[in-house]
């Protein structure tokens, strides 16, 4: 790993000695999922020399990484920033929640899901003001990252060959399923009124479907950024990465046609030392809570925010840590009469359906209705995509459903619901002036009686699906809520009671315009300056139909081909 570099007092050093010849290109700061993607696209072009600045080490023999059955015991190790929250407004405390602090950053620890939105969501974005990210090439840089395994034929899984990529780093592939009970699952949602899908990994989501892993099939491995973008490349002489580096803020150099000049970004390396980089561009990875501090602490965002905690306002960019949308999810879990064997990989599946059919064998939708109204902290573009998609019937419910299978107990059922797109909006904003602190982080679930209305009854649903054979056969016992929920007024206290972090925030640099709040131009620049992007979470605008993580990638390959092209 000769170009793994070890945070040192050398490092600034090494890089300006290089640079006297050839400075650096690109600077990125976070190597995790969007970061690592990034630069390896980048460096594909020997000519372009990219360092990365990871806070974190190379995670490389963690187990807690690499097995997919050990998903969660990374978790509140050092491999997990461990963010703290602020409690939500109804009092309900979450309290700290993951992020990976390691290279591949969230993608080594998170749950591997591997999925991707439909078509009408990039449509939107493409109409809110975003040339060319629509359906066709935002599918086409997500394929660009995957490479697909398909299942023995024997496991009886349904899924589309075309609805997937076939040479990209990011291996994906099914879990062993756990036949009968997981068929008899999807027999009981389809009893219930639902649909089962062909495959959600093609543009078109809706109904219930097997998904997929970021996951070697071969021998069972979780595929990370580090995994399918990094290791296989630090060979690459224009490829660097500096670990246990953590980036505080970006230090400006100019001013070129009105906008701010990066000139590099200081770090602060293991020792508590502090450095400087420099470079032509600086590009941010460092996640949904971890860009916008960076940019707050040099001088752009909210004027006013800033001016309280005594910075001088680079750029006024007021939309910089808004619109950061996190889905609460609610545990409905069931012991199974049964118990499943613990050698498999815990397979999954995926149910996502429009509100209209979470609504139809009950829940009030005229009164869903009535509660769709934009809070006031959510952009009009944001919000008339989700009046869009609404109309339309599309995906706005989802569960996702494994086991949980402990040696010696019967098997657990969880269905883990929520609202793929509340319409409750947070926040993330410094709260102080020292680099290396937490940022406050505010969810503000539950602030739309929206949200509590709609995953009260889709929380209903899911205890009706449950209670429909064949899957009910199965159960042994409700495990949550407890016997005592039955009506939606039991369901609504229980939702706001039990719901927790879903793990998929986005959206606080969001890729809009300026007026309407963005933080992003469709180049991913950070508008006001000259040559500061952002790759990661961020960036996305508004909730797609599918997790995150594959959303990422296809920032951080749509990225490149836009470097590629205007170079
Ligand atoms: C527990 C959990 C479960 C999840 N489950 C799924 C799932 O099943 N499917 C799915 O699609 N998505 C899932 N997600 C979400 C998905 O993993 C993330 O949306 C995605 O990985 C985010 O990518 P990113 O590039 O924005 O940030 P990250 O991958 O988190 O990368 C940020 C990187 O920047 C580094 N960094 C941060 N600050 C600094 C700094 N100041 N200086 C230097 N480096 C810094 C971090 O250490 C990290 O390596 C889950 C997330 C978590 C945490
Ligand atoms: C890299 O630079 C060399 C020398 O300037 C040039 O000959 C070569 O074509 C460049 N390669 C690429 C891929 O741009
Ligand atoms: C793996 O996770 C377990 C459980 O959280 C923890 O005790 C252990 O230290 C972790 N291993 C590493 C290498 O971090
Ligand atoms: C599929 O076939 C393999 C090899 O014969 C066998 O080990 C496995 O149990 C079968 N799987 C299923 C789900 O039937
Ligand atoms: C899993 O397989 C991949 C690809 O062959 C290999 O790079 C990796 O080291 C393996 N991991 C383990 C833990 O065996
Ligand atoms: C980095 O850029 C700053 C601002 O332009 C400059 O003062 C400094 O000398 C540069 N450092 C190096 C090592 O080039
Ligand atoms: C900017 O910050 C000020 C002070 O915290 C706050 O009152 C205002 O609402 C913020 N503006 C936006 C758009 O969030
Ligand atoms: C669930 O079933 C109960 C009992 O039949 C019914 O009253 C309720 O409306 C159903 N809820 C949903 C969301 O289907
Ligand atoms: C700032 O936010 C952090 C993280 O939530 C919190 O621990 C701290 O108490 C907050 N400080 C102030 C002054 O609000
Ligand atoms: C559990 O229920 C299923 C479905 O009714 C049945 O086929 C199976 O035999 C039961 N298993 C046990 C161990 O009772």
């Amino acid at each position: 790993m000769s170009t793994l570099i070890r945070s040192s007092g050398l490092l600034a050093t090494l890089v300006s000695c290089a640079s006297s010849v050839h400075a650096l290109d690109y600077l990125v700061v976070g190597g995790g999922t969007g970061g690592l993607a990034i630069a390896n696209r980048l460096t594909e072009n020997p000519n372009t020399s990219v360092l990365v600045l990871e806070a974190g080490g190379d995670g490389l023999g963690n187990a807690n990484i690499s097995s997919l059955a050990l998903v969660g015991a990374a978790w509140g190790t050092d491999i997990d920033w461990q963010f703290p929250t602020e409690p939500l407004p109804n009092g309900v405390s979450i309290g700290k929640v993951p992020r990976g602090k390691v290279l591949g950053g969230s993608s080594a620890i998170n749950g591997a899901v591997f999925s991707r939105g439909d078509r009408r969501d990039y449509q939107l974005w493409e109409a809110a003001g975003n040339p060319g990210w629509n359906a066709n090439n935002i599918l086409a840089a997500s394929f660009k990252s995957e490479h697909f395994y398909p299942p023995p034929a024997n496991w009886s899984i349904e899924y589309v060959t075309s609805d997937h990529g076939n040479s990209g780093p990011v291996a994906t592939s099914f879990g062993n399923p756990a036949p009968p009970i997981q068929q008899d699952m999807i027999n009981s949602v389809v009893n219930y009124g639902g649909k089962q899908s062909p495959d959600l990994a093609g543009g078109h989501v809706d109904g219930m479907a097997w998904v997929t892993h970021a996951r070697l099939p071969s021998n069972q491995t979780r595929a990370t950024s580090a995994t399918a973008y990094y290791f296989p490349y630090s060979y690459r002489p224009n490829f660097k990465v500096s670990l246990y580096s953590q980036a505080t803020r970006i230090i400006w150099k100019s001013t070129a046609n009105g906008n701010a000049v990066a000139a590099g970004v200081e770090y602060v390396d293991q020792s508590g030392a502090t450095h400087v980089v420099n470079a032509s561009t600086v590009i941010l990875s460092a996640g949904v809570w971890g860009s916008p501090p960076i940019l707050e602490r040099s001088g752009v965002g909210n004027k006013t925010l800033l001016a309280s905690l005594g910075i001088n306002s680079v750029v006024d960019l007021p939309g910089l840590g808004e619109n950061m949308v996190e889905q609460p999810i609610v545990p409905m879990l069931y012991a199974l009469n049964t118990t499943l064997p613990l050698n498999s990989v815990s397979p999954l599946l995926l149910n996502l359906e429009s509100l209209q059919e979470t609504f139809a064998k009950g829940g009030d939708l005229a009164k869903l209705q009535s509660l769709f109204v934009k809070p006031a902290n959510m952009p009009d573009a944001i919000f008339n995509m989700y009046k869009t998609l609404y109309s339309e019937g599309a995906a706005w419910f989802e569960g996702y459903t494994l086991p949980v299978i402990q040696a010696g107990q019967p098997t657990i059922i969880a269905w883990y619901s929520g609202l793929g797109r509340p319409l409750s909006t947070g926040s993330v904003h410094i709260n102080s002036t020292d680099g290396l602190a937490y940022p406050a982080i505010q969810y503000n679930w539950w602030t739309s009686p929206f949200d509590v209305y709609a995953t009260a009854v889709a929380a209903q649903r899911i205890q009706n699906f449950t209670s429909t054979p064949p899957f009910s056969d199965w159960i042994a016992a409700r495990i949550a809520p407890p016997a005592s929920v039955v009506s939606i007024d039991d369901f609504s206290a229980y939702v706001q009671a039990a719901g927790t972090q879903g793990n998929h925030p986005i959206g606080s640099a969001a890729m809009l315009p300026r007026a309407d709040g963005g933080v992003v131009d469709p180049n991913l620049k950070v508008y006001g300056t000259a040559n500061v992007y952002i790759i990661d979470a961020s960036v996305i605008p508004a909730q797609p139909s599918g997790h995150p993580q594959a959303h990422v990638y296809a920032f951080a390959e749509r990225a490149a081909q836009l470097f590629a092209a205007s170079y």
